[in-house]
């Protein structure tokens, strides 16, 4: 069998996530086939060096539908409060056996780092502002599947990313991963939190008029303001914040018709994003929650070579 990586959405090109997220529906819908489980009697450790809700209750329920074991170790009830670095850890863990690792961390770069001192695959959990591959899966699946796209070609859909691009990981992949599927993505946040520099590297249109890019996106995901790598200035002006950069019940009723509103959570209601919004008709928050277990079972299928 051959183990791969997922680092980062840049490791998936159109014809694999394609196949990936087909594969996701698969397993999502037909969960209880014997050909569901490839992965019985393999093993997952979570490695969460950073909270998490959505990716890692996902990839615990993921893992335990391909018929894995899982076992979660967190920063907290870890050797790292000893002085154990991330890459210790990690080797500890691989060296009782374990099949895969998630690994999430503050570090950017770190599930790379973990990766080439491990013998298991390593599935990047969100590593610092650097990516979270299998989010990106997520709301590829979710908008596709939305917007009735049949295999996951987003050919001519129009994405905003809005908000604290600078600080997100989920914004540069995927941006990567919906391009790479097809849509036209532009990153949208004032100067400050949308620098045309990201967009170089990512390789997308940056704006800072979220009004003049409104009307056209199909598809409005909005980003957390991050107040832990730094945004926390913007508290200060939170009101100017999301009179100018919030998707406001107003400012969503300008949206085109059937133009979907997205969110990789968790958020901040009332400032990003208001309520009524986030739980609005066009909202595919929860969606793209419950594809986080389809696309992370397909991950642990195509790392492990299932
Ligand atoms: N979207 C996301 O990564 O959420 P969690 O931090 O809850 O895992």
């Amino acid at each position: 069998m051959t183990r791969r990586h997922l680092l980062s959405a840049r490791d998936l090109d159109a014809a694999t996530a394609r196949a990936l997220l087909t594969l996701a529906v698969e397993r999502r819908d037909h969960p209880h086939e014997a050909a569901a489980r490839p992965l019985l009697g393999r093993s997952l450790a979570t490695v969460f060096f950073e909270n998490s809700t959505r990716t890692r209750v996902s990839f615990t329920l993921a893992a335990a539908r391909a018929g894995m074991h899982t076992v979660d170790l967190s920063a907290a009830a870890s050797s790292v409060h000893k002085g154990e670095t991330l890459v210790d850890t990690a080797k500890t863990v691989d060296a009782m056996g374990v099949d895969a690792i998630a690994v999430r961390t503050g570090q950017a770069g770190g599930a790379a780092l973990v990766a080439q001192h491990v013998s298991a695959s390593v599935l990047n959990a969100g590593d610092g502002k650097h990516e979270h591959p299998t989010q990106a899966l997520a709301d590829a699946l979710a908008l596709g599947e939305a917007a009735g796209r049949e295999g996951f070609d987003l050919d001519g859909l129009r994405v905003a990313i809005v908000g604290d691009v600078v600080s997100s990981r989920v914004a540069r992949s995927s941006a990567r991963l919906l391009t790479t599927l097809g849509a036209a993505v532009v990153l949208v946040g004032p100067p400050a939190m949308a620098p045309k520099s990201l967009g170089e590297a990512v390789g997308v249109r940056v704006a800072h008029d979220l009004d003049a890019e409104l009307e056209s996106a199909d598809a409005v995901m909005m980003l957390r303001i991050q107040l832990e790598r730094g945004a926390g200035a913007w508290l200060a002006s939170a009101r100017a914040y999301r009179a100018g950069h919030g998707l406001t019940a107003a400012r969503a009723a300008r949206m085109k018709d059937g133009a979907f509103v997205m969110h990789p959570g968790p958020s901040n209601r009332g400032l990003e994003i208001d309520p009524e919004v986030a739980d609005g008709p066009r909202s595919l928050i929860q969606a793209q929650v419950s594809a986080g277990v389809a696309v992370r079972t397909a991950a642990l299928e195509w790392c492990l070579g299932a």
